[in-house]
């Protein structure tokens, strides 16, 4: 099938090396591995996901509901703020994740009286910030000075903390496993007291974990989950990766709407957008691979652009490519790796075309499985 563009494809046997790679991550490790649905969340590829993993993490109502919906019945809530209205996270998740002491104090009656708690069947944790930045980028940093995310050592000192029984930290950002040995040491500076009493039963090291890149040092993983289960004699290991499942499994289809000369750059208009299609670009920013016929793009070389997409925003750009012969109108580019945190962070900006959405089956089959239209812009706003 000719794929029409704009449109993100989205390749399940790709998805499958990576959830085997996971599955063998946890065989060695007896670590427990979700998807974060905040990173990838398509229910038609929720199969190949639920045959290897052990469920999703949701950030927050619609998230769990989703995971239940379509995936299972393990569920770990971890948002910044849960509403009031929001007390069917109770009956939806199976951990339920509080990101400061007074939001726990807020919620605590309440979790405490619910049959599922008396049941054993949910079960409370607590967000930690083990105030260790390990990656380069500030929005990405949940250890960043003023960070709103995770409990400070000193908010907990003294604190009841009864029906608590779990700790949470997340502040690594596609990262080895030597961010995470750095981490853990700081976790256990600010926050080894806590995490050796009896009560505590699971450990959840959050996301950011680059476990299916070729380069993971995934010996370091399996010594660093051994160390932690048997310094704190926990139950549960949890990671709760959104992008290592789906690494690779993406692409975002986009042909060349126009092309012209701006001073010294050739530009070249797309019917794709950074901001609206594939906001990381711009967030982390990077620059994403790029293949033209199949063939790479370079950063430098004879026949240069300028891509540029197709909303208003003036810094709506994707960056300066180069190709192996000049590109015309109509040509397809495909973007690279593409899957995560963007069909879950689009926008329907200018109310351009938003991405038909193309699952490639195991038999190399593309099916598509969702196209937007007018309505689709006009509903939200209605
Ligand atoms: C609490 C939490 N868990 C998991 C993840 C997933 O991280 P990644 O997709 O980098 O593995 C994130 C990402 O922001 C997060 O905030």
């Amino acid at each position: 099938m000719r794929l029409p563009t704009p449109a993100y494809l989205i390749d399940l046997a790709v998805i499958r090396t990576n959830c085997e790679a996971l599955s063998g991550l946890k065989a060695r490790t007896g670590c427990r591995i979700v998807q974060a649905l905040k990173a990838f969340a398509l229910p038609a590829a929720f199969p190949v996901l639920r045959a290897h993993l052990d469920g999703c993490c949701a950030s927050g109502l619609w998230e769990a509901r989703l995971a239940r919906e379509y995936f299972g019945e393990t569920v770990l809530t971890c948002g910044p703020v849960y509403r009031d209205t929001d007390t069917d996270l109770f009956d939806l998740s199976s951990h339920l994740i509080f990101n400061s002491l007074s939001h726990w104090q807020h919620w605590r009656h309440y979790a405490l009286n619910h049959p599922r708690y008396q049941e054993g069947i949910i079960s409370y944790g607590i967000r930690l910030n083990p105030q260790c930045s390990t990656g380069s980028t500030p929005i990405y940093d949940p250890c960043r000075p003023g960070s709103r995310l995770g409990a400070l050592p000193d908010s907990l000192k003294n604190a009841d903390l009864e029906g608590i029984s779990g700790c949470h930290f997340h502040s690594l950002c596609d990262q080895n496993s030597d961010a995470l040995a750095t981490t853990l040491e700081a976790l256990d500076r600010h926050f080894g007291a806590l995490l050796r009493l009896p009560q505590i039963r699971w450990l959840n090291m959050g996301g950011g974990h680059a476990l299916t890149r070729p380069d993971y040092d995934q010996k370091l993983l399996v010594d660093l989950i051994k160390q932690s289960q048997d310094c704190y004699h926990l139950d549960e290991i949890w990671l709760e990766p959104g992008e290592a499942p789906v690494l690779k499994s993406g692409s975002l289809h986009a042909s060349v709407l126009d092309i012209f000369q701006s001073g010294e750059q050739t530009v070249a208009i797309l019917d794709v957008s950074a901001t609206a299609h594939m906001p990381d670009v711009l967030e982390m920013p990077y620059r994403p691979e790029l293949t033209l016929e199949g063939i790479p793009s370079l950063e430098r070389g004879p026949h240069s652009y300028h891509l540029g997409g197709c909303t208003c925003l003036a810094g709506d750009s994707i960056g300066s490519y180069s190709f192996h012969r000049p590109l015309k109108i109509g040509d397809r580019l495909v973007f690279e790796d593409m899957a995560q945190y963007t069909m879950v962070k689009t926008t329907l900006f200018n109310g351009i075309q938003h991405p038909s959405i193309v699952l490639r089956d195991e038999s190399g089959k593309d099916q598509i499985i969702r196209a937007f239209d007018y309505q689709d812009f006009k509903q939200r706003l209605m």
